[in-house]
């Protein structure tokens, strides 16, 4: 583990009267080489609670690729839990897709979802089973009236990414029609089991291994620099930094690297348990716009392409602290706020250097959206909620800066 470096200045901006849940996130999460095995030993627990109906919720790519059926199916046959594969999901999923499975888990009697997959097999999982608990209520509705999900059919979340955290934290996410990716939030979205095997993804494409790995930097830097931060998330944050820093590169070089995916996979499950406890802020924020806008953004990409100028914004009020957790990528950063513009450029030198090169124009996007970004990511119903835990106030200008900022190369 990390050292942390408590007596920094910027700790002690921190409120020592906020009261945070020294607790590690809730499923029960069985993590190494081979934990696909535990399926048996989840469905018999499943089986003793009477839960004997349950839909797999995948795509085709990810069912075959990692070859999980040859441990689900006869977990599910030995314990008579009865099963149908919805493989259907897709990245960014839309309300109307969360919809669509809670109906089809309606009609076979569902009691528990199985997720085998990343970020958007669980926001569409969690979404259709508070959907189950809320009869009557659309997608639409939890999203945008911004309900505390306090109830919901259970998930068990099977992970084949290293990114997303979702497979042991509270959170959903989803898009509209109109341009919003809002979140819902409440203790009914924790998975009650999650299984964490590096093996399942080792299939990974090179895209996706950096765009999850680095969904994992961007949730522990930011989990690090709310105002709801505090040491625990902060040490977590900082040894997940770490541990990307050193083995995304070899992982994007050599796929069937085990170790690299391991440390990986480690690294975005405690990135997610420290975003967990202490929320996020303005990278992801401002890169939800971005995906709703055009869905074919990986999220990870979508949010490495705007961090730089992000730190920018940030780095001046956390320079020790962000100096601190950036220390294994950028090693002569001294901690002061003179060098806001030096540690952008660095980071941005460094996410190209390991392959993720894109800024907002290489992803689609032309100075003619920054409006649309601007307007969307002011008025969605999340910001509300991230604003409220950012270190700097989300004004239209800062907002503005950001997108601007981003949409080409500054190094
Ligand atoms: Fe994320």
């Amino acid at each position: 583990m990390e050292n942390l470096k408590e007596d920094l200045e910027d700790f002690l901006k921190m409120n020592l009267e906020s009261i945070f849940t020294l607790t590690p996130a809730r499923p029960v999460t069985y993590f190494g080489v081979g934990a696909i095995r535990m399926i048996s030993e989840i469905s018999k627990n499943l089986k003793s609670k009477g839960i004997d109906r349950a839909i797999i919720v995948t795509d085709p790519i990810v069912w075959q690729s990692t070859k999980v059926e040859q441990y689900i199916k006869p977990a599910l046959e030995e314990n008579g839990i009865e099963f149908t594969i919805y493989d259907k999901v897709r990245p960014n999923p839309t309300y109307a897709s969360c919809d669509e499975l809670a109906n089809i888990a309606r009609e076979f009697n569902a009691k528990v979802f199985i997720t085998v997959g990343g970020g958007s097999h669980n926001d569409t999982a969690k979404t259709a089973a508070a959907l189950l608990k809320n009869p009557g209520k659309t997608a639409k509705d939890l999203y945008e009236k911004i309900i505390l999900i306090n109830e919901a059919i259970p998930v068990v979340s099977i992970n084949t990414t290293h990114g997303t955290g979702s497979e042991l934290d509270k959170y959903a996410v989803a898009q509209s029609d109109g341009g919003y990716k809002p979140a819902i939030a409440g203790p009914g979205l924790y998975p009650v089991f999650a299984i964490e095997d590096p093996a399942l993804t080792l299939t990974l494409p090179k895209r996706q291994t950096l765009s999850t790995a680095l969904d994992a930097f961007h949730h522990s830097f930011e989990a690090a620099t709310t105002k709801t931060r505090n040491p625990y998330s902060t040490l977590l944050s900082k040894t997940a930094i770490r541990l990307i820093a050193k083995w995304l590169p070899v992982a994007a070089n050599e796929p069937n690297n085990i170790a690299a995916r391991y440390w990986l996979m480690y690294a975005s499950a405690i990135a997610g348990i420290s975003f967990d406890i202490a929320s996020l802020h303005l990278t992801h924020t401002l890169e939800h716009p971005m995906s709703a806008l055009n869905p074919k953004t990986p999220h990870g990409i979508g949010l490495t392409a705007i961090f730089p100028a992000v730190l920018n914004v940030t780095y001046k009020i956390f320079p020790e602290l962000s100096a601190d957790l950036l220390s294994s990528i950028i090693p002569d950063l001294k901690g002061v706020p003179g060098e806001a513009e030096y540690a952008e450029r660095e980071i941005e030198k460094w996410f190209a250097s390991i392959g993720v090169p894109d800024k907002l124009t290489d992803l689609g996007f032309t100075d003619k959206d920054v409006d649309r970004l601007v307007e969307n990511a002011i008025t969605s119903p999340m910001t509300p909620l991230m604003a409220a835990t950012s270190p700097v106030e989300v004004t239209k200008e800062v907002v503005r800066f950001i997108y601007e900022r981003s949409l080409r190369p500054i190094h």
